[in-house]
């Protein structure tokens, strides 16, 4: 098989060139970090568990049509993406106070907010993804109102169905982080969701025992991280038809 040019690695995935012009594949890693970058480690099946989940996750946003990057799963830890040219924001959405909500405003971590929050922060790892308000955003350029507008309405649309759909399965989706792009066609833009939806930027709770079952695992060090994941993508009804046996997964072939 011929090299594939590699155009991107971040800390849990790697971009490289599509099969066809507009189109990009993304591996997803079993590297973890947290706090910036200043803590790492491997989480053994993540970057398999990831790719399933969040190709499972967006496409059933598809089907209630919410427009979306991911165009099909190539094998266990790859999946082909429409390219885009991302908005330099994460979009984080909370449902219950958690993370930085609880220690910036001194909010009781768990606390059912009165209504879901939309965050901006800017997407910069040098600054710690600050947060930033919508003056922020279109003082510089990084997104304009309509922009704006587009990306609060698919957020709601998305919390509103991925609450609902956790819920379903004994989850409650505590926050979560967004990523959009721009999709050019025929001079016409539009904004679709991009990058990942997995434990990675989740936070899910059991519902009954609030047991952690995302990333804040390895963030502080609960053990059983692995487990976490696993746990999610089995009451989801995904786990990897190769079973867990085989998590580790094919290395990529470039
Ligand atoms: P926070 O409480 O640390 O601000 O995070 C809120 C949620 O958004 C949590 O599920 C993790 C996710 N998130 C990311 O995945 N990446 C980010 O850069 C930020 C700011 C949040």
């Amino acid at each position: 098989m011929a090299r594939r040019r590699q155009l991107y690695e971040g800390k849990a995935k790697i971009l490289f060139e599509g099969p066809e012009p507009g189109t990009l594949v993304q591996y997803f890693k079993d590297d973890a970090s947290s706090a910036n970058g200043t803590k790492t480690g491997v989480i053994t099946g993540k970057g398999v568990l990831n790719n399933r989940i969040s190709e499972y996750l967006m496409s059933r946003l598809g089907e209630i049509g919410i427009p979306t990057h991911f165009v099909r799963r190539l094998n266990m830890r790859e999946q082909l993406i429409r390219e885009v040219e991302i908005i330099p924001l994460e979009v984080v959405v909370r449902n219950v106070a958690a993370g930085s909500l609880s220690t910036r405003l001194g909010i009781a971590e768990g606390t059912r907010l009165p209504r879901s929050i939309i965050e901006y922060h800017f997407k910069n790892d040098a600054l710690n993804n600050p947060l930033v308000s919508e003056e922020h955003i279109t003082c510089f350029g990084w997104a304009n109102t309509a922009d704006l507008d587009d990306m609060v309405a698919l957020t709601l649309r998305i919390n509103d169905f991925l609450a609902g759909l956790f819920l379903g399965v004994g989850i409650t989706l505590v926050d979560f982080k967004l990523e959009f792009g721009r999709l050019w066609e025929n001079d016409e833009m539009r904004i679709i969701l991009a990058d990942e939806i997995s434990p990675d930027n989740c936070r899910l709770w059991d519902s009954k025992t609030q047991e952690k079952m995302d990333k804040d695992r390895f963030r502080r060090d609960l053990g059983k991280v692995e487990e976490g994941y696993q746990e999610v993508a089995r009451r989801l009804g995904i786990l990897p038809e190769a079973g867990m046996r085989d998590l580790k997964g094919p290395e990529t072939m470039q």
